[in-house]
């Protein structure tokens, strides 16, 4: 079984489609393990109880400076033993020495095709706003493998969404989430735990 955590900072949709799929046997070869956050006040937290797995906040406010915040997050999720860390909406930059130690066994969800509306400051509605600013008829959403830049790992799995002239970013966010976050986070975890995928030359592939 791979022993996945998942880092989150609010409501967990993300969170609770990976749970829905592993408990209905959608996606197999996983054990949740944890679920970390970096807000106490997370709804995902709830979530995590709800479904018996063990919840953790680790919080920069806890903590009087960065490197000390940074080196209890990384304390924290090598005492879960993960195989993979999952992040679903985790508004944290992560430390280098995060992304060195679990290099190709961190994937992140982002709410765009990357390289489109990505990279720093581009996170949750404000991609959405960015994408009907720019007029695009067609958005979705990416799950990726994470490296030192910010959306730049090696992509896994990539679902196309239709921009309507209706949309408003919180409609179009939603749809996003429903037609492809909550199908392909789940998928790419499944993936990865069946041992389908690798990464050869910055790239991944099917095995
Ligand atoms: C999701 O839309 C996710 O793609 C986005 O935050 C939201 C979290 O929602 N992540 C980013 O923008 C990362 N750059 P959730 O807490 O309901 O899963």
């Amino acid at each position: 079984m791979l022993r996945v955590g998942v880092c989150v900072s609010g409501g967990g949709t993300n969170l609770q489609a990976i749970i829905d799929k592993v408990e209905a046997g959608a996606v197999t070869g996983v054990e949740l393990a944890a679920v970390v956050s970096n807000n106490a006040g997370a709804y995902a937290l709830t979530r995590a109880k709800e479904h018996g797995i063990p919840g953790v906040c680790v919080s920069p406010k806890d903590y009087e400076t960065r490197g000390a915040f940074h080196k209890a997050l990384v304390e924290t999720l090598d005492e879960f033993r993960l195989d993979l860390i999952v992040l679903a909406g985790f508004l944290v930059v992560l430390p280098e020495e995060l992304i060195k130690k679990y290099r190709n066994r961190i994937i992140n969800i982002h709410p765009s095709l990357i390289p489109s509306f990505c990279g720093t400051g581009n996170y949750g509605l404000k991609v959405h706003e960015s994408v009907l600013g720019r007029g695009v008829k067609v958005t979705g959403a990416t799950v990726h493998f994470v490296d030192e830049g910010t959306d730049t790992g090696p992509i896994i799995l990539q679902k196309a969404v239709a921009v309507q002239d209706d949309d408003t970013p919180k409609s179009l966010q939603l749809r996003v989430m429903e037609e492809a976050e909550w199908e392909i986070l789940p998928e790419a975890i499944g993936l990865i735990a069946n041992g389908k995928i690798r990464v050869e030359d910055g790239r991944v592939v099917r095995v």
